[in-house]
């Protein structure tokens, strides 16, 4: 069984991966550091939106702060910034590698609108950009995947957002002790039976999952776990929210059982619902046992917003690198991500 050995982990997942996610609580800690030291030339509390743009794993940071933040934030990707962006929006641009070309645009776009901005990111162009724009960058740790730098992504934005008040009642010392007691449950070192994402992704095995999150709840978990499972088990997985796909994706399980040999829905559930859309999730369980549609359920760690929300991604995470090794590849390198990027690069 692969998942229980040190010596082909090692093997399939040169990169460290599966060491990333082992360290991800010390990942956390030093990112609270970094949001400590960060200056900005403005006084946050005179902003009352912001707009957060990058994209994939650096895309992923303005959803989370968009569920985390009692604060309007509004999470964007692409080229350009919504019609909506306003000069007194604060303007959040994130690029791992600092070179992505959607995000530099949309960066542009604030700029032109005249919109104060703070840059993240581990150098690339976006640094060379705020050097000479003399706008403030915080600078993150090179040498890991965006998508497994998740913590350097996001905690010093929380942390330099809390120091406006914006995070709410984030107690960051009780939830980095909640992030370590999680590693120590579904580090690589624990065995399979003990293991919760070990025991998912064997559940998982062979199957295409179609998981499902709640439309403010849940959803940046759901489409984190798709995307992981994309990028790090290199195979199709699919999402969709709930009250949103009772109104549409549901009709599909009419014909599914024949068709979705090898799908598998899974819902996610984390106590913190409105009460009908739990309703909603027993209703689907009860119409996938009468369809005969393979599903399971998956629930966060009980703890505050910020465990439960969190907690639930680091779950998923682990859970795509121990699919990834079950199907045999490297979680770590993104071929046909590359691939495209040069393709576009050539075409112009
Ligand atoms: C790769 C990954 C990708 C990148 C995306 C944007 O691990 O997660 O989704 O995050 O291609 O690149 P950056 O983050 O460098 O702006």
């Amino acid at each position: 069984m692969i998942l229980d050995n040190e010596k082909e982990i090692e093997e399939l997942d040169p990169q460290g991966m599966v060491n990333d996610l082992d360290t991800f609580p010390e990942q956390c800690k030093e990112a609270v550091s970094l949001g400590e030291e960060v200056e900005v030339p403005f006084d946050l509390n005179d902003f009352d939106r912001a707009l957060v743009t990058g994209m994939g794993g650096s895309g992923i940071i303005g959803d989370l702060l968009s569920r985390l933040l009692d604060f309007p934030v509004e999470s964007n990707r692409g080229y350009h910034l919504p019609k909506t962006a306003r000069p007194d929006d604060l303007l959040i641009a994130i690029s791992y590698s600092g070179n992505t070309e959607e995000t530099l645009s949309a960066l542009r776009d604030g700029r032109r609108r005249g919109m104060n901005t703070v840059c993240l990111s581990t150098g690339g162009k976006m640094e060379d950009y705020c050097a000479r724009e003399s706008v403030p960058l915080i600078k993150i740790p090179v040498g890991h995947q965006p998508r497994a730098s998740t913590g350097y992504m996001l905690f010093p934005l929380l942390k330099l957002l809390d120091r406006a008040g914006f995070a709410g009642a984030v107690d960051f010392d009780r939830l980095l002790e909640n992030i370590e007691a999680l590693a120590e449950s579904w580090n690589s070192s624990v065995p399979s039976e003990d293991n919760g994402p070990k025991k998912l992704a064997r559940e998982f095995a062979g199957k295409v999952p179609i998981i499902y999150g709640t439309k403010r709840n849940t959803r940046v978990v759901a489409y984190r776990w798709k995307t992981q499972i994309n990028e790090n088990a290199k195979q199709p997985a699919f999402w969709n929210v709930f009250p949103e796909l009772n109104h549409n994706e549901t009709v599909g399980y009419q014909l599914g059982s024949d068709l979705m040999e090898n799908g598998k829905a899974i819902m996610l559930k984390n106590g913190l619902d409105l009460e009908r859309n739990e309703l909603r999730m027993e209703i689907m369980e009860s119409l996938f046992e009468d369809e005969n549609i393979d599903y399971s359920l998956a629930r966060a760690p009980k703890g505050d917003k910020f465990t439960r929300i969190l907690g639930q991604i680091y779950f998923g995470d682990y859970f795509s690198v121990y699919l990834a090794l079950l199907n045999e590849v490297d979680p770590s390198p993104v071929e046909l991500i590359e691939s495209f990027k040069s393709r576009l690069k050539r075409a112009g």
